[in-house]
C-alpha cells in the first residue's frame, strides 16, 4: 500500500468517525426527547387516528427529523385499493396491492375504561400472504429467544442460523384491551392463523409465529419503558447475506408500507439476531431507521406496528416456482391499461432504491454517445457466520472473458465511446453500486445474487452468462417483470467463449447507434 491510499484511508475514517459522532449524538438526543413522550396514561382512551391529530405531535420536532418523507417517484401509482377492480392473478395483485381481504381481529375501542389496542391484516388470495398491523403493541425481548444482532461479522463465525431466528415465548409480543382479563387470552386462533398466514415453502412461518405468540392485556398492565410513536415495520429476515433474499425483503417492506398507508417511511426493527452485513446500509437509507429487536432494554411499545411478510411469499421470488405473466411498462401506459398483463412497480421500487441514496433518476447514458458496459463480477468475501469465504465458480474463466471485453472496448472500432466497468460490488459501497447500475448501458454478469441490482437498472440490455448446471430464471423474470431487455449466453458448464460475449455486446450497442 502506499504513502496516497494510506493518507486517503485515514482522512475516511476521519470522516466516518464524524458522521457516527453526529449520528449517534442527535440519536440520543431523539431518545431523550422521546422517553419525555412517554404516553400520558391521559390520553390511553384515545383512537390511533385520533392520537396522529394529537397537537403534542406538532412539538417533536426532533423526532419527526427521524422520519423521511416518502421520495416523489415518477413510476410511482397510487397504492389505495379499490378491491373490485383487482382481479386474481392479475400483476397489480403480484406486485401491488392485491391485499384485498380485509380481517379486523380486535378493533379499536375508544372511550371508557382504557384499551385502545387494535389488530388486523390485509390478505392477498394470489400471493397467499398477509400484511398485518395494530397498535399499541408491546414487544418483551425477554421473551424472544435468539442472538442479539448486529454484531460485527468476526466476532459471531460459526454462529448457527437457527440460533439467529426467532423462538417466541406466548406473550413475546402483547396488546393493549380495555377489558378487564382473568387469564391470558390469545390474540389470534389457529382457524385464524390457518386461514390468513399459511405455512409455505419455508421451514418456519416466523410472522405466523409472531402474532401465535400475541396476547390481550388489560391497560392497566400495559406499562412500557421506551414508546415508539412512529410506524414501525416488523422485519425478520432469512439468507440476509444474499442480495437477492434481501431484496425480496427490502420489497415486502416496501409493499406493507405502502398497503397500509403509511404517511411516511416507516422505522424498522429486526425482530432476528443477524449480525452487521454490507446491506444493512440500505434498510438504513430507504427506512427511517433501523434497530435489533434484542437490543431494545424492557417491555417497548408501539403506537402502530406493522409486519411486513417474509420475503418468500413476494412475487419476486413466488416467480421462480409459479408463472407470472407480467411484464414491465411505463406508469402510463399502466395506468391507461390496467388490464393488460403489464406492471410498473418493479421500476416504482427501483426508483425508490436508488432515491434513497440521492442518485438522479435520469442516468446519463439516455441521451449521450457514451456507453458503460458494466461487468458485475462474482467475488469472494466472507457473507455470513457460516460462510467459507469463497463463492462457487459459475463463470471459470471470468478474468479471460472480462480482458476480452477489454481489449474489444480498446479497439474503439464503432461510433461511440465504450466503457468497460469492472463490477467489484462486493468491495464497493451501495451507492456506488447503484451508480454503476444506473449508468450502465449494458450489464453482463455470471448468474449470481450481485444481478439482483438490475431491480434499480433504467432502459438497460442484461447480459446473463448461465452455466450448463445453473439454468435459473430469477434475473430473465426481473428483466421481464421490469422491461430490460435480456439477452442469455448458455455456456458449456462454465466457460464461455470470450468472443460470444463480445459478439452480443456489439449486437447490442450497434442496434444502439454505435
Ligand atoms: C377518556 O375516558 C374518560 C372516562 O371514560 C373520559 O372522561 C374522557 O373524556 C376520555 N378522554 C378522551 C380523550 O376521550
Ligand atoms: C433458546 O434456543 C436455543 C436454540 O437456539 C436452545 O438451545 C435454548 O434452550 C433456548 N432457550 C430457552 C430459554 O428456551
Amino acid at each position: 500500500m502506499n504513502w496516497k491510499t494510506l493518507k486517503i484511508i485515514i482522512a475516511l475514517f476521519f470522516l466516518n468517525s464524524i458522521t457516527l459522532y453526529l449520528y449517534f449524538s442527535s440519536h440520543s438526543d431523539y431518545l431523550r426527547h422521546h422517553r419525555r413522550h412517554q404516553s400520558p396514561p391521559q390520553n390511553a382512551n384515545r383512537s390511533l387516528t385520533e392520537r396522529r391529530n394529537l397537537p403534542d405531535h406538532a412539538n417533536r420536532v426532533s423526532v419527526s427529523n427521524f422520519n423521511k418523507p416518502w421520495p416523489i417517484l415518477p413510476s410511482h401509482l397510487p397504492w389505495s385499493l379499490s378491491p373490485n377492480h383487482i382481479t386474481y392473478r392479475s400483476c397489480e395483485a403480484y406486485f401491488g396491492n392485491g391485499f384485498t381481504r380485509r380481517v379486523d381481529l380486535l378493533k379499536s375501542k375508544s372511550g371508557g375504561g382504557g384499551g385502545g389496542g387494535w389488530f388486523r391484516c390485509f390478505h392477498s388470495p394470489t400471493l397467499k400472504s398477509s400484511i398485518c398491523e395494530g397498535g399499541r403493541i408491546r414487544m418483551h425481548p425477554e421473551k424472544i429467544n435468539m442472538s442479539v444482532g448486529g454484531e460485527e461479522l468476526e466476532s459471531v463465525i460459526g454462529r448457527e442460523e437457527d440460533e439467529e431466528l426467532p423462538k417466541f415465548e406466548f406473550g413475546a409480543f402483547d396488546l393493549e384491551v380495555g377489558e378487564k382479563l382473568s387469564n391470558r387470552k390469545k390474540l389470534a386462533s389457529e382457524v385464524f392463523l390457518n386461514k390468513l398466514l399459511k405455512r409455505g415453502s419455508v421451514s418456519r412461518h416466523t410472522t405466523r409465529e409472531l402474532i401465535d405468540s400475541m396476547q390481550l392485556v388489560s391497560a392497566n398492565e400495559f406499562k412500557c419503558s421506551e414508546w415508539i410513536e412512529e410506524p414501525t415495520l416488523l422485519v425478520t429476515r432469512f439468507e440476509y447475506a444474499n442480495l437477492f433474499h434481501t431484496v425480496t425483503d427490502w420489497y415486502s417492506a416496501y409493499v406493507s408500507s405502502r398497503v397500509t398507508g403509511l404517511p411516511i417511511r416507516p422505522n424498522v426493527v429486526f425482530v432476528d439476531g443477524h449480525c452487521l452485513t454490507g446491506l444493512d446500509d440500505t434498510w438504513k437509507a430507504m427506512f427511517s431507521g433501523v434497530r435489533y429487536a434484542k437490543k431494545f432494554t424492557g417491555p417497548v411499545c408501539f403506537r402502530h406496528a406493522i409486519l411486513s411478510p417474509l420475503g418468500y411469499e413476494t412475487a419476486l421470488y413466488k416467480g421462480l416456482h409459479e408463472s407470472i405473466d407480467c411484464h414491465g411498462a411505463s406508469r402510463d401506459d399502466v395506468a391507461q391499461n390496467p388490464n393488460e398483463q403489464i406492471t410498473a412497480r418493479i421500476s416504482e421500487f427501483g426508483e425508490m432504491i436508488r432515491m434513497s441514496f440521492g442518485l438522479p433518476l435520469n442516468p446519463p447514458h439516455h441521451t449521450s454517445n457514451y456507453h458503460n458496459v458494466l461487468f458485475v463480477r462474482r467475488e469472494s468475501y466472507l457473507a455470513h457466520p457460516r460462510h467459507r469465504g469463497a463463492v462457487q465458480t459459475r463463470l471459470g474463466n471470468e478474468q479471460q472473458v472480462f480482458d476480452a471485453l477489454r481489449r474489444w472496448a480498446a479497439s474503439g472500432d464503432f461510433k461511440c465511446k465504450v466503457n468497460v466497468i469492472n463490477g467489484v460490488m462486493a468491495h464497493m459501497p451501495m451507492k456506488e453500486q447503484l451508480r454503476a447500475i444506473q449508468e450502465a448501458t449494458v450489464i453482463v454478469g455470471a448468474h449470481g445474487a450481485g444481478l439482483t441490482h438490475i431491480v434499480s437498472a433504467v432502459e438497460t440490455e442484461i447480459v446473463e452468462l448461465l452455466g450448463s448446471k445453473f439454468i435459473r430464471p430469477h434475473y430473465a423474470l426481473i428483466s421481464q417483470w421490469k422491461g430490460l431487455k435480456y439477452h442469455p449466453i448458455y455456456m458449456k458448464e462454465t466457460f464461455a467463449v470470450p468472443s460470444d460475449v463480445v459478439n452480443e455486446i456489439s449486437r447490442i450497442l450497434t442496434n444502439l447507434g454505435c
